[in-house]
This record gives structure tokens, C-alpha cells and sequence, in this order.
């Protein structure tokens, strides 16, 4: 009790701390905020089809597509436009072999979309190629197989260097090793300054789980792949492991480090992200686009709001760059007058 001489106010014992003063006005919210997201630092992955003469909708990823040579330019530009820090470049091609040729040849769809993309753009923007030789192969995995079939680690590590070297003379800014083979940063990392290529940028996917979150990007990119990942990539069930992937990967010589996916596995991003002196990217995958897609359609959440809660709880985990199928809406949410 406060007697303050006229109307006597009750003071409930205890509560000098009242954390709700900081909520009252959306002004004071922004004030205070934490975190907050900024359209230069959203990445946006795209597909390129080798053929294509009109972009073709992905049914799983509802409003994202194949796109043409051409297509790809005009919503490379657009993404600019629209202020988002980067690009990250799949190519789907329509022929597959063993070694997958497609990846390491000039001509081949990613390379040409790299140059067509490069050429347009110029240094307004970032550009990244995904590196990994899943989309060329006929048998779908990430890597060259041995006899037995199985994922060849140290024959892989040459075909990667020999496309490290393809996508920086397409024009590729920042290569992204997403194959998760045991070597890889360090081997690509000397194989371009070897070229002389020391400028290219290494994008170490230092965490990448066997995740069932990728189904979507299988369609995008029409995926052959029978089986799984599970010899290469990272088991949900670890998260210690993926600091023995960082440390391997900064050791290595990686310039940015990624975790994937983003929402399920924000444990990792954090811990990755208290370790790491690089900066540290979250891949937010196609799974978890579309699962925000496909329960707005339904109308049972608000697809903006959760568009937007997605990419802040990757930001507050720790993720500096945020690669996500949102980013040119998101980036122009942002840019919104408030
Ligand atoms: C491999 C690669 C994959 C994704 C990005 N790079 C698929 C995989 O590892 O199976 C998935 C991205 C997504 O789901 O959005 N090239």
C-alpha cells in the first residue's frame, strides 16, 4: 500500500520489474527489438532448366520455378532489385551420367546460367553456385561411385575441384559445397588458388543432415536419386558432431559456414554459430518453404507473419546470411514504410 495522500494504489509487493514497459507500443517494440532482418542479407536459391522455353511452376514449391535461361536473368534482376544480398544458382540439366559431366562442362546449364546471371548483374549482387554433383549424375548422389556402388570420397574431391574451377570462370562469386565429402573445402580451396583464383569465395555447408526436408528440392531439380544420404550427410540425431564438421571446415579454410535446414535444427545453428569466427549461413530448405505454403493455403496460419517469424528465429539462432525461397518477398516486406 501507497499512501500518497489522496487516491490510495495498491502496489503489488515485489514487481519493480515489469518487462511488459518495453511491449506497450509497436515504436517501443521496434526500439528494443534484438534481432532484425535486412533484405542484404537474404539469399535466394533459383533453378535453372537446361532446354526449358517457358519457366515451369514446381507443384511442392508453390510459386517458385524451373526457370529459362532467360527467365533466371529477368528474376535475377528483379531479386536485385528488390535488395537481396545474393543468389544461389541449381542447374537441372536433361542429360545425367556416371560423373556427372554436365557439371565440370562450360556449356553445361549451370555454368551457362552463371554467365548469363553474371553478365546481367555484374557485381550488384552476390552470386553462388551450388557445388555438388547430385543434379548431373544419373545415379543421383552427390558424389562418383566406386565398384560396390558406393559414394567414392577421394575420386569425388577431383570432379569437385574441376567444378569449383567451371563455376568461378562461369562467373560464380562464391562456390557452395553442399556434397559433404569428407576434405572438400580444403581440396577446392587449393585447387582455385592453384588457378589463381584465390578471390573465389568458399561456402562450407559444414552442417548438412540427411533430411526428409529436401523432398520439394527433389522435384526442383528432378532428382533420380534412389536410396539416401546417410553415408554423407550428418544424422538428425547429432548435434556435437556438426562442431567437428565446423572445426574440419574452418581448419580448411572456409570463408562462410552453413547449417541445413534452418528451423528444425536451430540447436545446431546456435552452437555452430557461438564457434564459428566466419560468417554463418542457415539454409532454410524446401520443406520448410513449403510447409508454410501449403498451411496458408489453407488459410490455418498467416502466411506473412510465419514467413517472417521463420527467418527471425534463424536470425536470433545466429544465422548472419539466411538462404531462403522467400527472399525477394521478405526483402520487400521489409522494405516496407513501417
Ligand atoms: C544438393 C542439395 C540439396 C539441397 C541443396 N543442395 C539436396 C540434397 O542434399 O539432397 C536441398 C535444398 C532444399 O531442400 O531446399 N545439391
Amino acid at each position: 500500500m501507497i499512501d500518497d495522500g489522496a487516491v490510495p494504489r495498491v502496489t503489488p509487493a515485489g514487481l519493480l520489474h515489469r518487462p511488459r514497459r518495453l511491449r506497450q507500443t509497436a515504436a517501443m517494440r521496434r526500439l528494443v527489438a534484438e534481432h532484425r532482418l535486412h533484405p542484404a542479407e537474404l539469399v535466394l536459391p533459383m533453378f535453372v532448366r537446361e532446354g526449358a522455353t517457358e519457366p515451369t511452376q514446381i507443384t511442392s514449391m508453390p510459386g517458385v520455378v524451373q526457370h529459362t535461361t532467360d527467365s533466371l536473368v529477368a528474376a535475377a534482376r528483379e531479386a536485385v532489385a528488390a535488395g537481396v544480398g545474393g543468389l544461389m544458382l541449381f542447374g537441372v540439366p536433361t542429360h545425367r551420367d556416371a560423373i556427372g559431366s554436365g557439371a565440370t562442362d562450360p556449356d553445361g546449364i549451370l555454368n551457362v546460367a552463371l554467365r548469363a546471371v553474371r553478365d546481367a548483374v555484374g557485381d550488384d549482387t552476390v552470386l553462388m553456385a551450388d557445388l555438388c554433383l547430385d543434379e548431373f549424375t544419373d545415379h543421383g548422389h552427390c558424389g562418383v561411385l566406386d565398384a560396390q556402388g558406393r559414394v567414392d570420397n577421394d575420386a569425388t574431391l577431383g570432379r569437385y575441384a574441376e567444378m569449383a574451377l567451371a563455376q568461378v570462370g562461369a562467373g560464380a562469386h562464391v562456390v557452395g559445397l553442399s556434397g559433404m565429402m569428407d576434405g572438400q573445402v580444403g581440396w577446392v580451396r587449393s585447387a582455385l588458388d592453384e588457378a589463381g583464383l584465390t578471390d573465389a569465395v568458399v561456402l562450407a555447408y559444414a552442417a548438412k543432415y540427411a533430411s526428409g526436408f529436401y523432398g520439394p528440392f527433389r522435384e526442383a531439380v528432378e532428382s533420380t536419386l534412389q536410396g539416401d544420404r546417410a553415408t554423407y550427410q550428418q544424422d538428425p540425431a547429432n548435434a556435437t558432431e556438426a562442431l567437428r564438421e565446423l572445426r574440419l571446415d574452418l581448419d580448411e579454410g572456409a570463408d562462410i559456414v552453413m547449417v541445413k535446414p534452418g528451423l528444425p535444427y536451430l540447436d545446431v545453428l546456435a552452437a555452430v554459430a557461438a564457434e564459428s569466427d566466419v560468417p554463418v549461413a542457415a539454409y532454410q530448405v524446401s520443406g520448410e518453404y513449403a510447409m508454410i505454403e501449403a498451411a496458408a493455403a489453407h488459410g490455418w496460419i498467416d502466411r506473412e507473419r510465419v514467413m517472417m517469424e521463420a527467418l527471425t528465429s534463424l536470425r536470433r539462432a545466429g544465422a548472419q546470411i539466411i538462404l531462403t525461397y522467400h527472399a525477394v518477398e521478405a526483402a520487400r516486406a521489409l522494405s516496407r514504410p513501417a
